[in-house]
């Protein structure tokens, strides 16, 4: 699918057909995708847990408030954050030579190490581009998927073993829409959310 339609295409979709399957084959090949998302100093903050357990998804689905596609689709996805990512560089970097591991360990510790803030911004914003690349990658093979916060992270984090290093970023969906394409939501003008050097700077004509 040429790219821009794919972008185009992604709808957020809540009505999915429950008898339709995705392999782990089909859902592993789709996963290859999604690692290659960015991350600041590659730290891959993501983990996705594939909820494949019916009675675990029913428990997630009450801890959804009841949302219908967290029973239906085809695959369940919680995707999580690791909010000390940063303490997993020495793995990562491990075939980099150790001249520039010298350089760059320092600086991550300066970057997270008692940042418990900062920690949790780097741990949302990692996995929201990784799920952004989930749902364009989704898009691509004719899948359909929706992106939620609406649940109970608490007990979400508990239903999936979380531990406390973890939390829980978003649920998605992933399936076969069961509905036809909705007319697109309001999206405000590109005057409007690009904007010329400052904030208050002219909005983007082009
Ligand atoms: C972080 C995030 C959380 C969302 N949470 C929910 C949710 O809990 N339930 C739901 O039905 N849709 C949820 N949505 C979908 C939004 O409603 C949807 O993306 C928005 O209305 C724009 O529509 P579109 O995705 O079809 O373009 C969420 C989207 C994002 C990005």
């Amino acid at each position: 699918m040429e790219f821009s339609e794919t972008v185009r295409q992604r709808q957020s979709i809540k009505s999915y057909k429950a008898d339709k399957t995705i392999s782990d084959a089909e859902l592993k090949e789709l996963m290859q995708e999604v690692v290659l998302s960015p991350s600041s100093f590659n730290l891959q903050h993501w983990t996705f847990i594939a909820v494949q357990d019916t009675g675990i998804r029913e428990k997630i689905k009450a801890a959804a408030w009841g949302q219908e596609q967290v029973g239906t689709c085809s695959v369940l996805l919680v995707i999580c954050g690791k909010l000390n990512a940063h303490q997993d560089a020495p793995e990562i970097y491990q075939d980099v030579d150790q001249e520039i591991q010298d350089q760059v360990f320092p600086l991550i510790d300066g970057f997270y190490e008692d940042k418990k803030q900062f920690q949790r911004d780097e741990a949302i914003r990692s996995s929201s581009l990784a799920a952004m690349t989930l749902m364009l990658a989704a898009q691509n093979r004719g899948w359909a998927t929706v992106p939620m916060i609406g649940f109970d992270p608490e007990a979400v984090a508990k239903l999936v073993n979380l531990k406390p290093n973890y939390i829980p970023v978003m649920l998605m969906a992933m399936g076969f829409k069961n509905e036809d394409s909705r007319p697109r939501g309001y999206r405000r003008p590109i005057e409007e959310v690009v904007r010329i050097n400052t904030l208050d700077g002219p909005g983007l004509t082009g």
